[in-house]
Formats: C-alpha cells, structure tokens, sequence
C-alpha cells in the first residue's frame, strides 16, 4: 500500500483569494486525514503564496495530523522547521518566478549546505527527503548527502502521459532509479503533476512508498468533492 501524502496548498491559494479565512487550512487537513489520507504535505514557499506561517503553526499545535513540510535549503527555513517539529521534511528547489517546482534540487551545486541541513534535521528525528530528478547520479549525491528518502520529480513523465506522448523511455528510467534508491537504503517517494491515471502507472512501482499528489487532488474535486477524490486514489495505492 503506497502512503498518500495530500498537498493542501491550493486550499490556502483559495483562501487567499479572499483574504479571509475561508476554506480553513486546519479544517481542510482533518478532513483530508478523516477521509484516508496519510499524512498531509504543505509547500512554505518564501514569497508564502499560499501556505504562510500562521498555518504551519496551527497544524504543527495537532501531532495527530502527520505534516510534511516542503521547504527551501536555507537557515532561514530550516529554523521554522526546527520550531515546528513537522513529522517530515522535503527539501525542494525554489525560484521565486516558478509557477510550481519545475524540478528536482541541484545537488551538486548545493551539497554542502543540503548536508548541514539534512544532517541536523536527521538528528532531531524528522524524516529526510530531497525532491530530486530522476537521476542514477543525484541518487547516489542524495545517499552521501544522508537524506532517508528520495521523492522523484513526476512532472515530466505526467506531462508525456497526459499528452499521450510516447513515455515508456521516462518509465524505464524511473523504474531503475528506484531499484537503485532502494538498494543503497533509499525509501521512494513521488509526486509532481500525477492525476488518476500517472498515479495508477506508477502504482505498479513496489519501490514507491508514498505518494505526494495537491493540484489534482483540490482541482477534481471542484466536481465530486475530495473525499471521493481521496478513495479513488487510495484505490489506485492499493
Ligand atoms: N511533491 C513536491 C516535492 C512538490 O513540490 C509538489 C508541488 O508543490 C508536489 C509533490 C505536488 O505536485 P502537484 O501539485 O502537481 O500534485
């Protein structure tokens, strides 16, 4: 059974909308978790477009609901981070100008301080992730750099399946870089883009240990309402 983590996040861009506090982000997460999610993810991006402060303080005051918090590589984030005590942490890239995460973290580029990071997390006792590409090379730089878990980037296999281009060749790729992930101690992760039917072809990975699944979950369920949307994806982690 693959764990699925709910992104929140555009409960808050709607709420936002508003200025107000309607739909209400602790409401949302408890009745995400009644209706079978797993655990509840929420992006604290640095321009807080839609996630801010306040609402990772609220969450965090109810240990009953698991957070995992995706966040940015730096000081600054990592201190919210520490002060919250979330169950999980994702680090992920950030540019300001993005419409969403366009893609994995560059490790290389930031190895020291994604080290220093992980490295204090992992000793507070929070589960470590890195969004990463999917890439044989940042997988072996994510083991080095000591994180637990690895979630690959989906976005670009999604976007050729939904545009029912050719994919088997992302697929392949994906598919060894879990079986690596998971030799050298890695657990696997995903998320980026999936919907119904990206979710149920990498179902099929028995390497992938949770799903992270926001713009699809909040958008589809506009017409049939989240708890439906929920089971129906519980059916594919089945
Ligand atoms: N996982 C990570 C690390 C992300 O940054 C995002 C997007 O914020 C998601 C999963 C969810 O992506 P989507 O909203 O496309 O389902």
């Amino acid at each position: 059974m693959i764990r699925l983590g709910v992104n929140i996040d555009h409960v808050a861009t709607l709420r936002n909308a508003r200025g107000e506090d309607h739909p209400n982000i602790l409401n949302a997460a408890k009745f995400v978790m009644k209706n079978g999610a797993d655990l509840i993810t929420i992006h604290l991006r640095e321009d807080r477009r839609h996630i801010k402060d306040n609402d990772l303080k609220i969450l965090s005051k109810f240990k009953s609901i698991p957070i995992n918090l995706e966040m940015a590589c730096n000081k600054k984030m990592l201190n919210i981070a520490l002060k919250a005590k979330p169950s999980y942490v994702c680090i992920v890239p950030e540019k300001r100008i993005e419409i969403t995460t366009e893609g994995g973290l560059n490790l290389k580029k930031n190895f020291q301080a994604l080290k220093a990071n992980i490295n204090i997390l992992n000793r507070k006792k929070i589960r470590t992730s890195l969004f990463i590409n999917p890439k044989i090379q940042d997988i072996k730089l994510s083991k080095l750099i000591g994180a637990k878990c690895i979630e690959i980037h989906t976005g670009t296999i999604s976007r050729k399946i939904k545009s029912k281009k050719k994919y088997q060749k992302d697929l392949k790729n994906i598919i060894a870089c879990c079986k690596y992930a998971n030799a050298i101690g890695l657990e696997v992760h995903a998320g980026h883009g999936l919907d119904y039917k990206t979710a149920k072809i990498l179902s099929k990975l028995k390497e992938i240990k949770e799903f992270n699944i926001g713009h699809f979950i909040i958008g589809e369920s506009i017409f049939v309402g989240i708890n439906k949307v929920i089971k129906k994806f519980k059916k594919i982690c089945k």
